[in-house]
């Protein structure tokens, strides 16, 4: 007889309903799937073999084919495990069919326990679009699907449980979308920690305000890495929609933690710089998010920029610009996105100490030369904000007076962000720092003085034109952080501070 029971499949983040079709003939006893699955999916017919027999059903002793419609799309993993069990107890007559406004997802283990799958909640929002009202899946998903909207789903623990409930013999209680659980605030490390530093504080502030990439520079021991770790105590709220995207990202790469239903917190990514380019891009024969994209609506930390070898920071600066990163494998290409704020601290040149007022530097013109061509030029250029952290003097260090803290920082920067996603309403993006060079001009207006402050600094500076816009939309957020309509002189000026290497 045959049978058939819709399920879901996803591809990076294109998702796509799948119909698992179970036939089975008279002959040989024997179990093929088709329809482009791959290993994890061909394994299946153990996991689920076992499984019917473990929970008391039984297995024909016919050929069974199972087909996963449509038969162009790459199936991946184990998620198709629960819906081939359920068409094949349809197949054999144990079970009725009754499902088809539903849909099956799970992986099984032997016994017909049902494990957690990931691109749940993307797959999720597909399926209501499709039709869908009903998905049975594992009860470890729940909380990330339970996010859409006008749904039920059905958390199964194991397969003994939802037959049983099938056979009216208990109740599994469905869930609907009132219940959101979102992930709790992480404890980070404060402001206030930081002596002194009131530059490169103010440059993170205004940072993470426009969500502006930045760099510190400093000899060794300065605070870069301890300001920059700072950093996720004073970032802006997300809105919805960036929790949803970000969340999405997570759920595709199977890293979204069981009782969350949405990141709620700007992810802080700090990737090693022995990192692979598919750990940082993304990898896989269906390639999984990498670290530039788990750091979506976040922030992509680089400590020790220049350790990271130039074929990772030459890989950065494509997605880096255009927001999102594209894949290509021999089984297609996938693109995700990747709206990062990019953070890198490095030393100014191999002993750290080039510039120190104190301090000599013993490396030769060479080293020097050989350090900075380690960074690459082009990835430099992308950064809106260059600072220098130089270290702290004894005065300030023992100082016991308390520093501001990081919940002080974070409500001016809320504050500025808001007025930008005012601004911005529509566009598509939600900070300064991603206006495309139209909506600069559209929306950075100077006044007459800031004007010619502006053009008398660009030609003694001789700044390039990717420059001239950063300078412009890093004035735009100093701004708002003012409350400001039109950008003045000081904030002109104050952005203007922020390149130190266009003055190099
Ligand atoms: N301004 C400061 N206020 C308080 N503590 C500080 C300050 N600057 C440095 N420190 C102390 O020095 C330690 C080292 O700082 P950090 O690791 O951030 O230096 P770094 O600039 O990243 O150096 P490196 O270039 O070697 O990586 C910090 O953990 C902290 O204890
Ligand atoms: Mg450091």
């Amino acid at each position: 007889m045959f049978s058939k029971v819709n399920s879901m499949g996803a591809y990076g983040l294109e998702t796509f309903m799948v119909s698992v079709e179970c036939d089975i003939t008279v002959g040989k006893q024997n179990f093929n799937i088709v329809g482009l699955p791959d290993n994890a999916v061909n394994e299946a017919k153990l996991r689920v073999r076992s499984a019917v027999k473990n929970c008391g059903y039984s297995y024909p002793n016919q050929a069974i084919t199972v087909n996963l419609a449509p038969a162009d799309m790459r199936k991946e993993g184990a998620l198709y495990d629960l819906p081939m069990l359920i068409s094949l107890l349809i197949a054999t007559r144990q079970l009725e069919n009754t499902f088809d406004d539903a849909a099956f997802i799970g992986e099984l283990s032997l016994s017909g326990e049902v494990r957690a799958v990931s691109g749940v909640l993307p797959m999720v929002i597909m399926a209501r679009n499709a039709g869908i009202t009903r998905v049975f899946l594992p009860a470890d998903n729940i909380a990330e699907a339970s996010v859409v909207r006008d749904m039920e789903f059905y958390p199964v623990p194991d397969v003994t449980t939802l037959l049983a409930y099938f056979r009216g013999a208990n109740i599994i209680e469905p869930i609907t979308s009132e219940i959101i659980i979102y992930d709790n605030e992480p404890k980070y490390p404060d402001f206030s920690d930081v002596k002194g530093q009131q530059a490169a504080k103010r440059a993170l502030e205004v940072a993470a305000a426009g969500g502006h990439n930045i760099l510190l520079i400093g000899p060794p021991g300065s605070g870069k890495s301890m300001l920059a770790k700072r950093l996720p105590s004073i970032l802006p709220d997300m809105t919805f929609e960036e929790s949803l995207e970000t969340t999405m990202i997570y759920s595709v790469a199977g890293e979204l933690p069981t009782n969350v239903s949405l990141i709620r917190n700007r992810p802080f990514r700090t990737p090693h710089h022995s990192i692979s380019s598919a750990g940082l891009s993304g990898g896989g024969s269906i390639p999984k998010p990498g670290e530039l994209s788990l750091a979506h609506n976040g922030v992509l930390f680089l400590d020790e920029f220049p350790e990271f070898g130039r074929h990772i920071t030459e890989a950065l600066r494509q997605p880096i610009e255009d927001g999102v990163i594209t894949i290509a494998r021999v089984a297609g290409t996938l693109t995700y996105p990747c709206s990062v704020m990019l953070v890198c601290a490095m030393n100014p040149c191999p002993c750290g100490f080039l510039g120190h007022p104190t301090k000599k530097c013993t490396c030769s013109d060479r080293q020097r030369e050989n350090y900075k061509s380690r960074v690459s030029g082009p990835l430099l250029d992308r950064l809106d904000i260059h600072i220098e952290v130089p270290a702290t003097e004894y005065e300030k260090l023992s100082d016991t007076s308390i520093p501001e803290s990081s919940k002080e920082v974070r409500e001016r920067v809320n504050k500025a962000r808001q007025i930008q996603l005012e601004r911005l309403k529509g566009t598509g993006i939600t900070s300064n720092a991603k206006m495309t060079p139209a909506q600069t001009k559209e929306l950075c207006k100077l006044t007459e003085k800031a004007e010619a402050k502006f053009k008398l600094a660009f030609e003694r500076l001789g700044l390039s034109g990717r420059a001239y816009d950063k300078i412009l939309r890093l004035s735009r957020t100093i701004a708002d952080l003012d409350g400001a309509d039109m950008i003045d002189v000081k904030h002109i000026s104050e952005a203007l501070q922020y390149r130190s290497l266009d003055r190099q």
